[in-house]
């Protein structure tokens, strides 16, 4: 049973530490792992804007570089400690990492990232032909 209210929190709380001068946009992004660790990561902009990290990439880096593991819930946030929903790139790093059956805090509600990101691309298409 995911806590959404401490995620929120966790994604408020790493918010604050985005690194956002040139869009004065900052994200923060919290994940619940299914080993229970939370995971967060901020977004962290560049004098080159096309390489602009997101706060979900931070999320995920962390994920991985702390032993990996499926994430389970995820809440993003912008400065006004707002849902908002990750950007069409971040929802494929996502899915990779929780799949169809995880959980997202959005403007609407949870929803699941099958609803996100219907008919994704995934990594069963690569074993599909790897095993062909
Ligand atoms: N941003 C994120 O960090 N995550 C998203 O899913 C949406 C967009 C960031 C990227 C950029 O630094 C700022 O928000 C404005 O687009």
């Amino acid at each position: 049973m995911t806590d959404w209210e401490s995620l929120r929190a966790r994604a408020r709380e790493v918010c604050a530490k985005a690194y956002a001068p040139y869009s004065g946009y900052p994200v923060g992004a919290a994940g619940l792992v299914d080993d229970g660790r939370v995971v967060a990561g901020c977004n962290v902009e560049n004098a080159g804007y096309g390489v602009a990290l997101c706060a979900e990439c931070g999320l995920v880096s962390e994920l991985v570089a702390g032993g990996g593991g499926r994430l389970v819930a995820v809440a993003c946030v912008n400065r006004l400690g707002e849902a908002i929903l990750p950007c069409g790139r971040c929802r494929q790093l996502l899915w990779e990492h929780g799949g169809a059956a995880l959980e997202v805090d959005t403007p609407l509600g949870i929803q699941t990232m099958a609803q996100l990101l219907p008919q994704a691309f995934g990594p069963e298409a690569l074993d599909h032909i790897r095993e062909a």
